[in-house]
């Protein structure tokens, strides 16, 4: 299982939340990480945390938003850790508006943040790897965050769940230009449900609100919501995330991979 033994992987917002729990269990499993975001102290934390447990990590300043921050980002992979073959596109945000009360400025920056910054990353990764992943090596490896908010909407939501959406088809459309330019490269969607991060928290939030139940009763009620009657956890995706950039999921392309104790089908 878990075969990133040797590989180096570029995590994005891995400065706290499913980001870091991924940066943790790659370098467990064997990757050099490059641990990326635009909290330096969370950076620095997950960085000494996993040299900490003996792996191998770096740490950079990278807002996803940024051309000249994916610059330094690549050439860190590229001349500190000897090039890179997975792209965790991690980094994202939420908001909580009704459609009414959500101005233009909230609108945007959830898009470029989620949207802009899994293009741009995809762009940047997309041409450095092509560089030096032959047919005959083992391939390259793209996972976007994507939600279960991309399947169902989501009412109070509204951006976040566009901005996933968006992402569910950017990450089929990159899996399919990949192949029709022939780069060695797979490139899949992790779909979380409700995840008990800070993110986990807002959204928990926002589901009592849609069903006009009461704020301290926000967890009991997502828990009930799931058919594994519990919150995932970010080591929960963390494992989703791993497998689908190791070398088990080496047949595995363009799917959708739902990791969400069943909150979708409920
Ligand atoms: N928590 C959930 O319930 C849930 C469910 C579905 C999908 N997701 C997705 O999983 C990913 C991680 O979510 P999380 O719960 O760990 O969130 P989180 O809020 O705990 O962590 C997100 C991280 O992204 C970073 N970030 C924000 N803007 C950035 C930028 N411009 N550049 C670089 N880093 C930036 C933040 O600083 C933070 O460290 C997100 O893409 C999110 O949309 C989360």
């Amino acid at each position: 299982m878990n075969r990133v033994d040797g590989k180096v992987a570029i995590v994005t917002g891995a400065g706290k939340g499913i980001g870091r729990a991924t940066a943790e269990l790659l370098a467990e499993c064997g990757a050099k990480v490059l641990v990326t975001d635009v909290l330096d102290a969370e950076v620095e934390e997950t960085v000494e945390q996993i040299r900490a447990q003996g792996g191998e990590a770096q740490g950079l300043r990278h807002d996803v938003t940024n051309e000249d921050d994916w610059t330094a980002a690549v050439d860190a992979a590229v001349n500190g850790l000897g090039g890179f073959e997975v792209l965790i596109n991690n980094a994202g945000v939420y908001l909580q508006k009704s459609i009414e009360d959500t101005t233009f400025e909230e609108y945007d920056r959830v898009m470029r943040i989620n949207v802009w910054g899994v293009m741009l990353g995809t762009r940047f990764a997309m041409s450095s790897m092509k560089e030096r992943i032959s047919a005959d090596d083992p391939a390259g490896a793209i996972v976007n965050l994507v939600s279960t908010a991309s399947i169902k909407g989501s009412p109070f939501a509204s951006v976040y769940a566009t901005s996933k959406g968006a992402v569910r088809l950017f990450t089929r459309s990159t899996a399919r230009e990949i192949s029709a330019l022939g780069y060695n490269i797979r490139v899949n969607g992790i779909y979380p449900g409700i995840i008990d991060t800070e993110m986990g928290a807002a959204a928990m939030q926002r589901i009592v609100k849609s069903v006009g139940e009461s704020e301290n009763r926000a967890r009991e009620i997502a828990e009930e919501l799931h058919l594994i009657n519990r919150l995932g956890t970010a080591v929960d995706i963390a494992r989703g995330i791993v497998f689908l950039a190791s070398e088990d999921a080496s047949y595995i392309t363009g799917t959708e991979f739902v990791v969400d104790g069943g909150f979708w089908l409920k």
